[in-house]
């Protein structure tokens, strides 16, 4: 393979969050595979430019150029035959903070704000955090671990709760389902009927294993993409979420006015050139690198199968896309702090807890439990070495093998 994603590299002492083991009060030793990034190196191109970059020694104000739009929309061409307008583009540090922007800008306090739990625990904050009412249509798991979309009740809960915006997760965050376009056109219908702006977080677009295809939701016609705010980022793909860069398309000229306001409103202004460079470098040169990571990744995705085979307590169901393994311990018979604690503490394997992807407003519909309780999410994107020692570390503690 001509890159290289086993070897270990150490990341303690290099201002990662992943690796502050005192946050979580993790002892040392422990190994982080909790939040979405990759213990592996960005692209050798996108090291090249930033290198060249960084030696050009001038970090003066920066904005995009047209080499930059052509690299981000000749990616979406490429990979998912969908081209943005350069007009429809609008720049942001990060997802995270378009959410932001976009629940101000777009809505008012008291308004209804629609999510699907258990889902990226950002959706649930930014929605009190501003003082909208969180709405929660729970995503349903079958027996098989699958998790689907119950639209009646998404359709009802926009009824009943006046919600003027959805923020869909696609693909999904931590379930890990690649939503079909059956299912997206759905959800479109209903928001088309109903009003409703979405936010269409598309951030986890690039990981998506064979058998299952992404649709960028505002493809699917001109009226959603009428409604549709897209939000992309190169930061999961390229392991660039410390440069700070995310491209967000807006076609519709007044909800991108809105946005834009709220953007100003928040005192942001141009972006960072590190980001921009890094960005380009990845769209324009990235992609067969990111072609040897996605079957690394299908081989790190074998060995959790083969583990949840053999272990008593877990199940396993393989992830449609994402780097991120949503592993259910309900057959372990621990509570979610029992089994949280025995993680961090005995086994040294720091993971998300499933709960913490819900809320009270979704544990109302699910039966008084939050919905993701039972259930721990844990990031493969690591060195097959790492991942099998985090593996074994799991199995002592909590479950015993099957014979
Ligand atoms: C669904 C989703 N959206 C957004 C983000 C974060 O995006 P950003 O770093 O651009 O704020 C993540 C990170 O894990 C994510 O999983």
């Amino acid at each position: 393979m001509p890159f290289d994603f086993d070897s270990h590299i150490e990341r303690r002492g290099t201002l990662s969050i992943k690796y502050d083991l005192a946050r979580a009060g993790c002892p040392e030793g422990t190994l982080p595979l909790w939040v979405a990034d990759m213990d592996f190196r960005t692209p050798p191109c996108v090291t090249e430019a930033l290198e060249k970059q960084a030696r050009h020694g001038i970090f003066g104000y920066s904005e995009p150029d047209d080499a930059y739009y052509a690299a981000v929309a000749g990616w979406f061409a490429k990979r998912f035959g969908w081209t943005p307008q350069k007009d429809w583009f609008v720049l942001s540090p990060g997802i995270v903070t378009a959410l932001y922007i976009a629940v101000r800008g777009l809505t008012e306090e008291g308004d209804g704000v629609l999510v699907q739990q258990p889902v990226y625990y950002p959706f649930n904050h930014v929605v009190r955090d501003l003082g909208r009412k969180l709405v929660v249509n729970t995503l349903r798991e079958d027996e098989d671990g699958r998790y689907a979309i119950d639209f009646a009740d998404f359709e009802k809960q926009i009824q009943d709760h006046r919600v003027k915006l959805f923020i869909l997760c696609s693909p999904h965050n931590p379930v890990a389902r690649v939503w079909t376009e059956t299912e997206l056109r759905t959800l479109g219908d209903l928001c088309l009927k109903h009003g409703v702006t979405v936010f269409s977080d598309e951030i986890h677009a690039d990981f998506v294993y064979p058998g299952h295809r992404h649709t960028i939701f505002s493809s699917l016609s001109d009226a959603l993409a009428e409604l549709t705010i897209t939000a992309t980022a190169p930061s999961k793909t390229f392991n660039l979420a410390g440069l700070q860069i995310s491209n967000l398309f807006i076609p519709n000229e007044k909800l991108r006015l809105a946005f834009r306001r709220e953007y100003t409103r928040f005192g942001l202004s141009q972006s960072g050139v590190m980001g921009l460079v890094a960005c380009r470098a990845a769209y324009e040169g990235g992609a067969e690198w990111l072609d040897a990571l996605l079957a690394y990744l299908g081989n790190n995705m074998d060995a959790l199968e083969h583990w949840a085979a053999r272990t008593d307590g877990v199940r396993f169901r393989r992830p449609e896309g994402t780097y991120l393994g949503w592993i259910d311990f309900r057959g372990t018979g621990k509570a979610d702090g029992e089994l949280d604690k025995l993680l961090k503490e005995k086994a040294r394997v720091w993971l998300n807890l499933g709960g913490s992807f819900g809320t009270k407003e979704g544990a109302a519909a699910n039966g008084g439990a939050l919905p993701g309780s039972g259930h721990m999410r844990l990031n493969f994107a690591c060195p097959k070495a790492t991942l099998t020692e985090a593996l074994a570390r799991i199995s002592s503690v909590t479950i015993c093998h099957k014979l």
